[in-house]
């Protein structure tokens, strides 16, 4: 296959170019009108021509203890490449006492064979006894060097500083890296309390039990334990812009450039807490933790983000229907699950919103969204890039054709976030290693089926 008279995005920029793939990898990127061989022409003219977009953090089908899930592997892997991402990370979460392996079998049992998408995942450790510890080096080993702990969420996930310096310390000696969910579980916890004591219940109130206070701490704790431990840390969805100043501190005086990572989402970067006035709906998609932010901190956010102070654009993807987030409410404000929709969205709301406007250049946008997020999760040969010897994941994307912000056309949907923002444009068609499975906008049905990604770093 040839894809011709489109333009490519380099890290020195856009590029007219012209692809050629035979059956599952990119062979060559031309200069225009240079590229020959066998088999179908693609016209995309006027079309960017993208690699598939790699997500390094969702959580496609995560069981809640009252037995509900968000959207699930197959629709949220679906919406994923319909909004033009072929790879995803999702995390493996083991339930109190099950080994790490364990629940990483558990978790490929419910993904293989219904994802969509490529995928690899993450393992969330909550128990730091040292049966749990010593089954690290050997996760590493089949292809999941990444692990996730919690200072949030407390009496579920939350570990102490003392648990998470033991984590943090086994990881790096399993050559891993960590990330962290950074904002006070003890904090949130007592704001929480406070609200339901005095009688504030609804959804509206949730922000207010996650201070700003709770992440700067956490963020600045977590950053201490890091440069004791040297082991490699992701913050991950970091929601202000003081999280943000903490941690282009600790990189230049410590010197750790290379070892510390930021990872902000796309609902921190354009949408804010004004969501949580505007109506019961609006605030129940909007119920998420880190929640969203005061106005102001996206643009700082974002500004970190071009600048290279933070390193991914994700979507911590956890999207639950509507009815679900709904029935929940009745509860009061902590039993709605917490999470939003992202995942069908990133790459044109991000897009428009900062690389249409002006803010970030279009390579940036490709390294924050596919190459660096491949690169940082140990997938740099295969995924995020549009050259020879890559996997065939390929976009093309009209800037200019009408956004549709829901693809999947579903009415349960809590993606209302993203709504009513101006945005312009729309992933036409998706390769996923070579074989079509959208095209003009819609799945093919010709799906090859998710594959199992084992990453290295
Ligand atoms: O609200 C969120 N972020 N839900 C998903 C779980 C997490 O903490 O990342
Ligand atoms: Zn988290
Ligand atoms: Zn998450």
């Amino acid at each position: 296959m040839i894809i011709k008279g489109g333009t490519t995005i380099t890290a020195d920029g856009p590029r007219p170019a012209d692809v050629i793939v035979e059956e599952s990898t990119i062979t060559a990127v031309t200069e225009p009108g240079q590229a020959t061989g066998a088999g179908p022409i693609i016209d995309a003219t006027g079309l960017w021509v993208l690699p598939g977009a790699v997500d390094a953090h969702t959580h496609f089908g995560m069981p809640l203890g009252s037995g509900v899930s968000s959207l699930g592997w197959q629709e949220s892997s679906a919406a994923a490449l319909l909004g033009g991402t072929t790879t995803i990370i999702d995390f493996a979460n083991p339930t109190v006492g099950e080994p790490l392996p364990e629940a990483v079998s558990k978790w490929r049992g419910m993904a293989d064979g219904v994802i969509l998408c490529d995928y690899g995942l993450h393992v969330t450790v909550t128990d730091v006894s040292g049966d749990r510890l010593a089954e690290i080096p050997a996760l590493v080993e089949q292809g999941l060097p990444t692990f996730k702990g919690f200072l949030a969420y407390k009496g579920r996930l939350m570990l102490s500083l003392v648990e998470m310096k033991r984590l943090m310390e086994a990881v790096h000696q399993a050559g891993a890296m960590l990330l962290v969910h950074a904002e006070d579980g003890e904090m949130n916890a007592a704001a929480e309390r406070v609200l339901l004591d005095t009688g504030r219940t609804a959804p509206c109130w949730h922000p207010l039990a996650h201070p700003d206070e709770s992440e700067v701490k956490a963020v600045a704790e977590i950053l201490d334990l890091a440069t004791v431990t040297g082991c490699p840390l992701t913050i991950v969805h970091m929601s202000l812009g003081q999280s943000l100043e903490l941690l282009k501190k600790t990189r230049n005086t410590q010197g750790r450039d290379g070892k510390l990572f930021g990872e902000v989402c796309l609902h921190h970067l354009f949408a804010d807490a004004g969501l949580y006035e505007s109506g019961h709906e609006a605030a129940l998609a909007a119920i998420c933790s880190p929640p969203l932010r005061t106005e102001g901190n996206g643009d700082e956010l974002l500004s970190g983000l071009v600048a290279g102070h933070l390193d991914l654009l994700s979507t911590d993807h956890c999207e639950f229907p509507l009815t679900v987030k709904s029935a929940a409410a009745g509860g009061g404000f902590p039993r709605v699950p917490n999470g939003c929709g992202g995942v069908a969205e990133r790459m044109v709301v991000s897009h428009s919103l900062a690389v249409v406007t002006g803010k970030m250049d279009p390579a940036r946008w490709i390294e924050t969204c596919c190459h660096r997020p491949a690169e940082l999760m140990g997938l740099a040969s295969r995924k995020g890039q549009m050259a020879p010897g890559f996997d065939a994941d390929i976009v093309l994307f009209d800037p200019l054709a009408e956004y549709r912000w829901d693809p999947l056309g579903s009415s349960d949907r809590a993606g209302s976030l993203w709504a009513g923002l101006p945005v312009t444009g729309r992933v036409r068609d998706v390769w996923l290693r070579g074989r079509q499975v959208v095209a003009g906008g819609k799945l093919t049905g010709d799906q090859p089926g998710g594959e199992f990604l084992p990453r290295h770093l």
